[in-house]
């Protein structure tokens, strides 16, 4: 292989600059020149190509966001994008694919491979939520910013003694929820995949108030089965009974940019050139992930629209935790 491309696509997140940083120079160490495609599949289909050099991507490594850019394609998502696709990878004489984000990303990287196409994908999305993988990129940054969040509203939420909810991304995973609510000692956590009712959500509120907790923080993830605003609403309905009154707080977008943590750099480090290196090899169609502490590759069918549970034990311990 002579000539690869690497492109992100999908929602953004902290460390996929350092992941084609690392892309770049461990192919440039291989003898392997790389094309940059902009704006992920959309930027594929619309010629947008970049040739980077191992200089191309110095000074990139703590900055956030994708300098390639990123998009979500519904052109691509159909055959006839597909084979436009290939058309001009062929035509760039690019002879291989690494793809960085989520599900999505993944399921484009299949489309191109079941094509005949040599792809190999990297996990980047602050939901973690692709199987194959225990961390993805993007994620411990998340997670430090949601807790940093969490912290200073502790302060405000103890001034004033109110009961705050917190909404966090993550789609349909509670993951990023449930990490922030156990390391922000949230009194309570909402994630889509444990039931609750908002009468659940009440009784905690009074419970720490009649505790005399100085605040009550409940995580909610965007994915529950009501989001913090419907929460909200029906506690202010019942202020009385809650005791505490309510704000709400959704951190949105906030969570995918910022500097990328010391955790997601060396992950995308890891990732970025363990792809190249098993594109080159001659590896296909699978994606490199975090098991253990190991890197390990699992074949795109594998992972594409499969779940990833949360680990039930972790959701229990913060139950426990918060008295
Ligand atoms: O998948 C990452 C994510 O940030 C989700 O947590 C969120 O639901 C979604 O993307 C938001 O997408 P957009 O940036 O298109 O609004």
């Amino acid at each position: 292989m002579r000539r690869i491309g690497v492109l992100t696509s999908g929602g953004d997140g902290p460390g996929f600059n350092p992941c084609v940083r690392a892309v770049v120079r461990m192919a440039a160490s291989l003898g392997v020149e790389v094309v940059g495609i902009r704006r992920g599949y959309a930027g594929l289909l619309d010629h947008e190509f970049v040739d980077l050099p191992a200089r191309a991507v110095g000074g990139i490594i703590g900055r956030g966001g994708t300098f390639l850019g990123t998009a979500r394609s519904a052109e691509f998502a159909t055959r006839g994008g597909q084979l436009d696709g290939l058309r001009n990878l062929n035509e760039a004489e690019i002879e291989g694919l690494v793809v960085i984000g989520g599900d999505g990303t993944m399921r484009g990287g299949q489309k191109l491979q079941d094509l005949g196409f040599p792809v190999i994908g990297v996990p980047g999305s602050i939901d973690n939520d692709l199987a194959g993988t225990d961390m993805c990129i993007g994620v411990d940054t998340a997670l430090n910013t949601a807790l940093d969040a969490i912290d200073r509203i502790k302060d405000t939420a103890s001034s004033h003694q109110r009961a705050f909810l917190v909404e966090v991304m993550g789609r349909n995973s509670g993951y990023l929820a449930l990490m922030t609510g156990i390391a922000g000692g949230a009194e309570l956590v909402c994630i889509p995949e444990v039931a609750f009712e908002l009468a659940d959500v009440e009784r905690t509120v009074t419970d720490a108030y009649i505790k005399g907790k100085s605040h009550c923080i409940i995580v909610v993830a965007e994915g529950a089965r009501y989001n913090a605003v419907r929460i909200a609403e029906y506690l202010n309905a019942r202020r009385e009974e809650a005791g505490f009154s309510v704000r709400v707080t959704i951190l949105g977008h906030i969570q995918r940019g910022g500097s990328p943590s010391a955790f997601d750099r060396v992950l995308a480090t890891r990732l970025g050139s363990a792809a190249t290196r098993a594109l080159v090899e001659g590896r296909r169609g699978e994606m490199v992930g975090l098991v253990g502490n190991d890197i390990a590759l699992t074949p795109f069918g594998k992972i594409i629209g499969e779940p990833k549970p949360i680990d039930v034990k972790m959701f229990q311990l913060a139950g426990v935790l918060a008295r």
